[in-house]
């Protein structure tokens, strides 16, 4: 049928041509004499399922065998979803719920989208078919019969005539979506949102503490060009560790105090400790943690787009796409010589918000 079509309208070509040719003169016109022929569509290949009834019958296992599948990883999701149930502050519970239920649904997915395209290959129906283009432009009489279905539409129900009506039906249409839109400010923290960027849980002679193991960190124990990941001392005792730690995650650094003195902003000159200096580890960008410290050149990197810190001076950004340094931490030492911070953050730490003064 489809070689029928191509013939045919490469036939109808032809004559078109040649009506053409008979009815301008020469120079009036460009007729193509060697225009590209439609070749129509390649002789209809047989596939073996459509030669085999056997190769037929073992695609339809398989299509079947791939739908039994998607049905067990559905049951497995289910199952695993309420066997290994997520504990409130264990975090090992969350991953092996995430991982089995994500396996479960994953494996009822995926097989059903591999079988319909399997089907579709290999069993459905597959001639190949030649749909004519025609205009989308409806009628003449179509076109005035809609337009007399609005006039009289418009006629009937006084929308034209009757402005007042129509004018609060549009005020009552466009205010009936406000409460919901008011409503989604409760999507919010309940707490001042604002508030909860611009602070974190350092505090005055709240200790550092190694990130994983939680023990406090002497001075002594930060050794020239070494670093630390550092969260506070009190984090376990926090109601919302996550959220916290997200805040007030900190790296710890040593360096050479004439390496970095001479760039102190006034009123930040006690905000190290004999070199040892703090910066909060959340960039400044998107908030990814600036986990990179190169010990030569003092530069901090953000893994996620690049950003760097020269932490020699005041974590200044030297490239990338963040636009601010990282907030420093005041710290100094306890009298039995834990380091300890000296307040908050000065300014809110990660990302810039819209409320950022
Ligand atoms: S989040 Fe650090 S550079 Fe983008």
């Amino acid at each position: 049928m489809a070689k029928h079509d191509g013939e045919t309208s490469a036939a109808a070509g032809s004559a078109i041509e040649k009506k053409l040719a008979r009815e301008v003169s020469a120079g009036t016109a460009v007729i193509s004499s060697n225009a590209l022929e439609n070749p129509g569509l390649p002789p209809h290949q047989p596939r073996v399922t459509d030669l085999d009834p056997k190769k037929e019958k073992a695609a339809q296992r398989r299509v079947i065998w791939l739908f039994t599948l998607s049905i067990i990883g559905s049951v497995f999701a289910i199952y695993a979803y309420i066997a290994f149930p997520i504990e409130p502050g264990n975090l090992t519970s969350t991953r092996v719920n995430n991982l089995l239920v994500g396996l479960g649904i994953a494996t009822a997915l995926l097989p059903i989208g591999i079988g319909a395209i399997y089907w579709a290959k290999n069993l459905m129906k597959n001639d190949e078919l030649v749909e004519e283009r025609h205009g989308t432009r409806g009628t003449e009489e179509t076109r005035a019969a809609a337009a007399e279905v609005f006039r009289v539409g418009n006629e009937e129900s006084g929308f034209g005539r009757r402005t007042l009506l129509r004018n609060t039906l549009i005020g009552a249409v466009v205010a009936a979506p406000l409460p919901g839109i008011v409503m989604l400010r409760d999507l919010a923290p309940s707490a001042d949102p604002v508030e909860a960027f611009s602070r974190t849980m350092w505090k005055a002679g709240t200790r550092l503490a190694r990130d994983g193991s939680g023990t406090a960190i002497k001075a002594s124990d930060v050794t020239l060009g070494s670093v630390f990941h550092v969260v506070p001392y009190d984090l376990p005792e926090a109601e919302h560790k996550l959220e916290e730690k997200a805040k007030a995650a900190v790296l710890l650094m040593r360096l050479k105090p004439e390496d970095f003195v001479h760039n102190i902003t006034p009123g930040r000159e006690d905000w190290h400790y004999h070199g040892i200096v703090a910066y909060s580890k959340i960039c400044t960008h998107v908030g990814c943690p600036v986990a990179l410290y190169e010990q030569h050149t003092h530069h901090l990197l953000c893994p996620c787009h690049q950003s760097q810190f020269d932490i020699t001076r005041e974590a200044a950004v030297i490239f990338g796409p963040a636009k601010r340094p990282l907030p420093q931490l005041p710290i100094t030492v306890d009298a039995e010589g834990y380091l300890i911070a000296q307040s908050d953050f000065h300014e809110p730490v990660g990302p810039s918000f819209w409320e950022r003064s």
